[in-house]
């Protein structure tokens, strides 16, 4: 049983649910800190969904719906250290670079590609981790690169990493938990 936390347009929400068979997973709750297009993505599929800003709300909905892992898909909301701590090694992030590079507080989104592209590197990628309560800091469980264009624009580089993204997130939740 899976829970995605998401805040935007919900695209990463969508690959995951259209995966669910292929990769023997299920979503059985969607949580989100504003309403967004990523709720009513939800809401089409049938899957339960919560708006709440209150984390013991979120803490006790997870515990109802037998939750054993939590995906974050561009949830833009910082989680508190209690959070963090209660379900350690039960919540991962995907990040839109190779972390360590370019994350932390205010990276996200295409904030990030406009960075890797400023500090001129010759690839970029994107990184599932455990979430801890240092933004962007928990251990890395995979990644995947991809090359960086004398063309690109951040937009064109989002497109590629977020191609990569939907490779390498299913694979990883079904890996987590065919192993839990
Ligand atoms: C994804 O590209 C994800 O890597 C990024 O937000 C996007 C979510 O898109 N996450 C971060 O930048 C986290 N720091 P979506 O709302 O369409 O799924």
């Amino acid at each position: 049983m899976l829970a995605v936390f998401a805040s935007g347009t919900g695209t990463t929400l969508q690959t995951l649910m259209d995966c669910q068979e292929r990769y023997n997973y299920q979503v059985s709750l969607v949580v989100v800190n504003r309403a967004c297009q990523a709720q009513e993505r939800a809401e089409q599929e049938g899957i339960a969904t919560l708006l709440s800003k209150d984390w013991q709300q979120i803490d006790q909905a997870l515990t109802s719906h037998q939750i054993q892992l939590i995906v974050l898909a561009g949830f833009l909301a910082i989680i508190p250290q209690w959070f963090c701590e209660k379900w350690d090694k039960k919540i991962i992030n995907i990040h839109p670079s190779l972390l360590p590079k370019f994350g932390g507080k205010g990276m996200y989104g295409i904030r990030v590609h406009e960075a890797v592209l400023a500090a001129g590197e010759e690839q970029s990628g994107c990184t599932v981790h455990y979430v801890s309560a240092e933004v962007d800091g928990g251990t890395i469980i995979a990644q995947s690169s991809v090359p960086i264009m004398p063309v690109d624009t951040p937009e064109k580089l989002a497109q590629r990493v977020q191609q990569a993204e939907k490779n390498l997130l299913p694979q990883v939740i079904g890996d987590l938990l065919s192993n839990t």
